[in-house]
């Protein structure tokens, strides 16, 4: 690998970075030696590095919470395909959560190193154990559901897509039933992924829904984040809270 000056993009925040290239020489297939030519000067790989956030994916909830205030401290928030742990790093900046009373619980089938102020579960998040798991970790409902989780790539495209949607869904439907009135859902999909069903159950469910595309998320990338902000409340609690189905004395 050899460093060149000056070839650089401005990178993620305009810092100008010496581009690195991997010779074609170096052993790798033609495909992978770009991957990689393209991941080493990738400007927000570069910035995860200097920052100490375990992905680049870190970047996407950060310019997404900058814009639409999602963590603010003192919430509580659960994520949803967590590893290996850029979003709860930012979760737990941002909600202010500590190691003694964690704000943030992550969950996902993989390894992962622990990530301070967050309590994480390895387990698969379609188990039907996991919602509980995750309610009785966090101690109360949250306030915010992420979801960043995605499918292992098959190579064939429309699987892959479905095998994610299903994914959002199973994530939208855990947000409604957990979620405290007034609360947050952000999930990945993919372009046309949120049409029809999903879409209109965030729609009844929520006071607002956007569909986001960071600029962390890469441009040639279908990847877009649904955002559902202002949870409406279940209806019973609705009712409550509106003082119907109080019996009459
Ligand atoms: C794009 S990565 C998440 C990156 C993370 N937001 C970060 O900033 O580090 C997607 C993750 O979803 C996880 N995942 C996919 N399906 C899952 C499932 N059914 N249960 C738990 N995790 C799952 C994968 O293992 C993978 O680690």
């Amino acid at each position: 690998m050899t460093k060149k000056p000056g070839g650089g993009k401005p990178g993620a925040g305009g810092t100008r970075v010496l581009r690195t290239r991997v010779k074609k020489k170096s052993g790798l297939k033609e495909s992978s030696r770009r991957w990689l030519e393209r991941h080493l000067n990738d400007p927000y790989v570069q910035r995860s590095r200097a920052e100490g956030y375990r992905s680049r994916a870190a970047y996407k909830l950060i310019e997404i919470d900058d814009k639409y205030r999602l963590l603010k401290p003192g919430l509580r928030v659960i994520d949803l395909g967590a590893a290996p742990g850029g979003w709860c790093q930012v979760a737990a900046e941002r909600v202010r959560s500590t190691e003694v009373r964690p704000l943030v619980v992550g969950i996902d089938y993989l390894d992962m190193d622990p990530v301070p102020g967050a309590a994480i579960l390895k387990m698969d998040f379609l188990d039907d154990e996991a919602p509980a798991r995750l309610m009785e970790v966090l101690g109360g409902a949250p306030d915010v559901v992420l979801s960043d989780m995605a499918a292992p790539t098959t190579g064939h495209r429309r699987t892959d897509h479905l095998r994610t949607m299903h994914l959002c869904e199973v994530a939208a439907d855990f947000a409604i039933s957990v979620l405290k009135p007034g609360g947050h859902f952000l999930a990945k999909t993919f372009q046309g992924g949120t049409e029809g069903g999903l879409l209109d159950l965030l729609k009844r469910n929520f006071r607002a829904v956007h569909h986001v595309k960071p600029p962390a998320s890469r441009d040639e990338s279908v990847e877009l984040y649904i955002l559902a902000k202002g949870f409406k409340g279940r209806a019973t609690e609705s009712r409550d809270a509106a003082g119907e189905g109080n019996e009459a004395s």
